[in-house]
Parts: structure tokens; C-alpha cells; sequence
């Protein structure tokens, strides 16, 4: 009903609404909702005339056998548990709420795109969650989906690297400390660099810059220290990601297609799209697509930039893949630039639909109260130490019960995750460890055992999801009317990549199940085989959906907790 309504609201107003579904004394209906006296206002209608017309619309799906209008715009319904039946009995499939809208089509999706510089932080977080499920959506409506992880693996980081290794650090140090010795090296050296400019210095920069050359040409010190350096970094990102459990078809990071910039700016400047400054630098005016600030393409000494290499990945695409869509899991902050990268695509003549997916940072909660972008006493918070946190939370959840360490894991991350989905991407989220590991309201724990519940009573019982002919299925007419509901769910979070529709759905399947089982008896107690075969089948495909659904948040569902 929810979705129903959302959708319709969508259809009829062109708004982005979440309506309130109540359920009234059962002498007025199923479901009732007031949506149209709040919407009275924006629309500027009558709530009554509202009401008529979404009425209109929720006749003509055919969901429900009976909607009227009361009062001054209440809309009430009613739903028949034999259309229900009906309706979900053909529809479904072992793979119900997957759908075909994307067949025939290819996207790429980028992400979690991590610098390898420095150890892997919760900056990446966000990129990788929001990625992966943009990579689940778009594969659930038949999408060919093609993944890529476009490492920020190029540019001075090495000849930060090996200066500040030989300076700060040793052979050692670096064993031990791996990729956080490195970060530490690097935060050093920058550091040292900075100190040397505001004293009018250049001698540690020279140096960067030299080992920067010397790779170029192929020296054997600074391509072996390159290549151990990025060894030690790239295994820990690839754990980081294990643990995560994301993965990409591709690497090919930024340093992969740096070479491939020099023709890429050729290309611009023989169409005319990009001009050559005084200094030899290359810009592309952009005026005609809104900005006052051109696209820097090329600096004076001829060095490839950010935007080089995002225009030479652009071209490499076109050439070997011809996709479709492509999708960018990348932070808010970069919004201005990914506009301009992909209207400089578009001066170029390049049609594919660049999507920039991004989202809102991670606050933490001070002690005090306020709310700022998460940091540790150190800087940034470290992906590792967030996890270990998280799974220490995770034990502490499960108390003293006999969990394995693979579903501690799995209720760690699914907490995590589910943080991350609750509200529309572009907001900033709330990493508070309480409500993350809440038992109750919307957080991983609670759906992921919702789905366990289900799980263990199909276990004990038994499972079968034929529907019996001779039973009404009048107790489960709430459940199965969201069960309805799922698929159009996925096609409206996959289109816009709106994850928090799938939440807010599982979290709705969840309290509707524990609605449900409080009237209900499943197997045991007064009930007849028909009733146990009946509610056994029903819970089946609740399984089924909360198994898929959670899936597609990269959430997977623990065999206990
Ligand atoms: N490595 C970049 C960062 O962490 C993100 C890369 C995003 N992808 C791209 N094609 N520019 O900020």
C-alpha cells in the first residue's frame, strides 16, 4: 500500500512522498491513510478532489477490492485475500523481484575507488556500500552489469612515498607496519613538504618530483619501490574489501589510463572541444553548459590531471565495452566536478548516461550532543578498526549464545550496512553505534532477525511454497499483500539507485511478520495440516524476499543469532 500510494502520488503530482499507512477498526477497512489532507496544501487542491483521484488510481491497479473516500478525504481499502493469492500465485518464480526492464543493456558500475596512499578509511565506506548495491539493482532488473574499482593510484603519492620512506622510515618499520606504516610516511612527508614551502624551501620537493621522473623513464630503484609499495598497499585494499565482502570485475585504476591522456586531450583539441592556453596548459570552456569555470585538462608542463584520466577512462569505455549507463559511487563533495566531467562528455558528443551516484558523508555523534563529519583522535577512522569495532559490538549484541564467528561477522557488517541504507543516500548519515545495534526500530539487527526467525521455523517445519487451495488465507493478507509489493519496490530503487526503498521495505516486511505471528499460530498448537502447509508456504516466500531484498543491500541473512 505504501509503494502503491508513493508511486501514485509520483504519477499524479510529481512529489516524493513516503505516506502513512494506518490500519483502522477493521468495520472501515485494511488499510486507511490521510495522505491527501497533507498533501492538500502543495498541491493546492481539495483534499477531497485529492482523494477521489488517488482513489481512481488505487481502483485501477486492481490490488485491492474495495477503496472509498471518508469524510473530508480519507481514503480507506480493503484487500481480498483470494485476489492476493491469485495475484502473487502468478507472479511468482524462484527468482521473484528480479525484473527485465534493463535487458539488453550494459552499465558500469565504479566503485569503492579508494586511494592507495594511504590505509583504507570510512571515507570509502559509503562508496562501496552505496556501489554495490547499485550493482545489485541494476543486475536484479536485468541489467548487464560490469564492475570497476578505479583506484586513485596515480600522481605524486610514490614520489611522496619514496622520499618520505628514506627519510622517516626503514626497512623495518615498514615489515611491521605495512600500509599504515606507509600512511604514516605519507602524512609525514606532506607534512615536512609543507613546512619546507612556508620556509622558502624546495629540497624535499625536488626530490619528489625527481623520483616521479625517474619512474617515468624506467629506473630500477624507483619502479622496484613502486611496485613494493603498491603491493603492500593493493593487498590491504583487497582485504579491506574481503571483509566488506564487495569485490569489482576490474582494476584498472587511474594510473592505468594516465598513459592513455595524451591522445585523449589530442582527440579534444582536433574537435575543438578543449583550447590551448598562453602557458601550454588545456583547458575546455564549458560556458554553453552553465559554468563560469572551464575543465582543466592539461597543466602547463604537460602533466595529466584527475579529470585526464576520468576523460581517457570515458574513451576506453566507449571503445571496448559501448555501454549504456555508467555509474560513479562517489561522495557528494565531488558533485561539481563529476557535472563538468560529464559535460565536457557530452561537448564531445558522447551519449552514454553518465551517472554521478553520490551521497551525503558519515557524522559521528559528539559527546556533547553535536553532530560533525566523523574523525578519530588520530584523523580519519580506519576502515579495520571500524570493523573490529563493529564485530566486537556484534559479540556484545549476540551475549552468550552459541553464534559462530561467521555470523557475528555477518550481523557486524549487516548492522553497519543497514546504517548506511535507512535514509535517501544524499543525506549525511548518523554513525551512532546504540541505534546501530538497536534490537528494535530500523537497524541491521532487527531485519536480520526477522529473517532468522523465518528461517528457523522453516527449518524445524518445513518448507514448500504452493499455495492450498482449500485454505482462505484471511490471517495473511497483510503479509501477502507486501510480499505483492516487492517487485516494483526494486524497480523503484534501481531506477534513481534509491537503496533506502528496499530498506524501508524490509523494515516494513519485518514489523509486518511481527505483527503477524503475535495472532497467528504457524505449526504448533490448534492447528489444522491444511493451516500448517498454508502459513508454512507463506513463510517460505517471506524467506525468499527477505533473502533477495537484503541481498541487495549486500546484507546477507546469519543461520543464528
Ligand atoms: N579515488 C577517488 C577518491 O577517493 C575516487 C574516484 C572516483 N572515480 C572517478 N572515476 N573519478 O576521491
Amino acid at each position: 500500500m505504501e509503494t502503491n500510494l508513493s508511486q501514485i502520488i509520483h504519477e499524479l503530482y510529481n512529489l516524493e512522498v513516503q505516506p502513512q499507512v494506518s490500519r483502522p477498526a477493521p468495520e472501515f477497512g485494511d488499510y486507511a491513510t490521510n495522505i491527501a489532507l497533507q498533501l492538500a496544501k502543495q498541491v493546492g487542491k481539495n483534499p477531497r478532489e485529492i482523494a477521489e483521484e488517488i482513489a481512481a488510481k488505487l481502483k485501477e491497479s486492481g490490488a485491492y477490492s474495495d477503496v472509498t473516500i471518508a469524510g473530508p478525504g480519507f481514503i480507506n481499502v480493503r484487500i481480498s485475500a483470494s485476489a492476493l493469492v491469485k495475484s502473487l500465485n502468478d507472479e511468482w518464480s524462484d527468482t521473484y523481484g528480479n525484473s527485465t526492464e534493463g535487458a539488453g543493456k550494459t552499465v558500469v558500475v565504479e566503485y569503492p575507488s579508494p586511494n592507495m596512499a594511504k590505509p583504507y578509511s570510512v571515507g570509502h565506506l559509503r562508496p562501496g556500500n552505496q556501489g554495490w548495491a547499485a550493482r545489485q539493482l541494476m543486475e536484479a532488473t536485468g541489467w548487464k552489469v560490469i564492475t570497476d574499482n578505479h583506484l586513485g593510484d596515480y600522481g605524486a603519492p610514490l614520489g611522496i612515498w619514496i622520499t618520505g620512506f628514506k627519510k622517516f622510515s626503514n626497512d623495518a618499520a615498514l615489515e611491521e607496519g605495512g600500509v599504515y606504516e606507509l600512511g604514516r610516511v605519507y602524512i609525514e612527508t606532506k607534512r615536512a613538504l609543507k613546512e619546507e614551502a612556508e620556509r622558502g624551501e624546495a629540497t624535499l620537493a625536488d626530490e619528489v618530483q625527481d623520483w616521479l621522473l625517474k619512474y617515468e623513464a624506467g629506473d630500477k630503484e624507483a619502479v622496484a619501490y613502486s611496485e613494493r609499495f603498491n603491493t603492500i598497499s593493493l593487498d590491504h585494499i583487497h582485504t579491506v574489501m574481503n571483509r566488506l565482502k564487495i569485490s569489482t570485475d576490474y582494476e584498472l585504476g587511474e594510473a592505468f589510463f594516465a598513459p592513455k591522456g595524451k591522445d585523449a586531450v589530442k582527440k579534444l583539441l582536433n574537435e575543438g572541444v578543449a583550447v590551448q592556453n598562453g602557458d601550454g596548459s588545456i583547458i575546455v570552456p564549458l560556458d554553453e553548459f552553465g559554468f563560469d569555470v572551464p575543465l582543466l585538462v592539461q597543466k602547463s608542463n604537460g602533466a595529466a590531471l584527475y579529470a585526464t584520466t576520468d576523460l581517457a577512462t570515458i574513451l576506453y569505455r566507449e571503445e571496448t565495452i559501448k555501454p549504456d549507463k555508467v555509474i560513479y559511487s562517489v561522495g557528494a563533495e565531488q558533485q561539481f566536478y563529476f557535472s563538468q566531467l560529464f559535460a565536457m562528455a557530452k561537448k564531445l558528443g558522447i551519449t552514454t548516461d553518465l551517472y554521478h551516484l553520490w551521497f551525503g558523508v558519515i557524522d559521528q555523534l559528539n559527546e556533547d550532543g553535536t553532530r560533525e563529519k566523523m574523525s578519530s583522535r588520530k584523523g580519519v577512522v580506519l576502515m579495520e578498526e571500524l570493523l573490529d569495532q563493529a564485530e566486537a559490538k556484534a559479540r556484545e549484541t549476540v551475549g552468550d549464545r552459541d553464534i559462530s564467528e561467521d555470523d557475528i561477522k555477518k550481523i557486524a557488517l549487516g548492522a553497519i550496512k543497514f546504517t548506511d541504507f535507512i535514509s535517501d543516500r544524499r543525506t549525511n548519515i548518523l554513525f551512532d553505534w546504540k541505534t546501530i545495534f538497536a534490537l528494535t526500530g530500523m537497524s541491521g539487527p532487527y531485519v536480520q532477525y526477522a529473517a532468522v526467525r523465518v528461517n528457523k521455523i522453516l527449518d524445524e517445519y518445513g518448507r514448500g511454497d504452493a499455495f492450498v487451495d482449500t485454505y482462505d488465507y484471511v490471517a495473511e493478507k497483510d503479509v501477502l499483500a507486501k510480499l505483492l509489493e516487492y517487485p516494483s519496490v526494486v524497480n523503484a530503487a534501481a531506477r534513481d539507485i534509491e537503496p533506502h526503498k528496499v530498506a524501508n521495505y524490509i523494515y516494513e516486511l519485518a514489523r509486518e511478520m511481527n505483527r503477524y505471528y503475535e495472532k497467528t499460530p504457524i505449526a504448533t498448537g490448534e492447528v489444522s495440516d491444511d493451516e500448517r502447509r498454508a502459513r508454512l508456504g507463506v513463510l517460505t516466500k517471506v524467506s525468499h524476499v527477505f533473502t533477495h531484498a537484503l541481498a541487495l543491500l549486500g546484507i546477507e541473512v546469519p543461520t543464528k543469532m
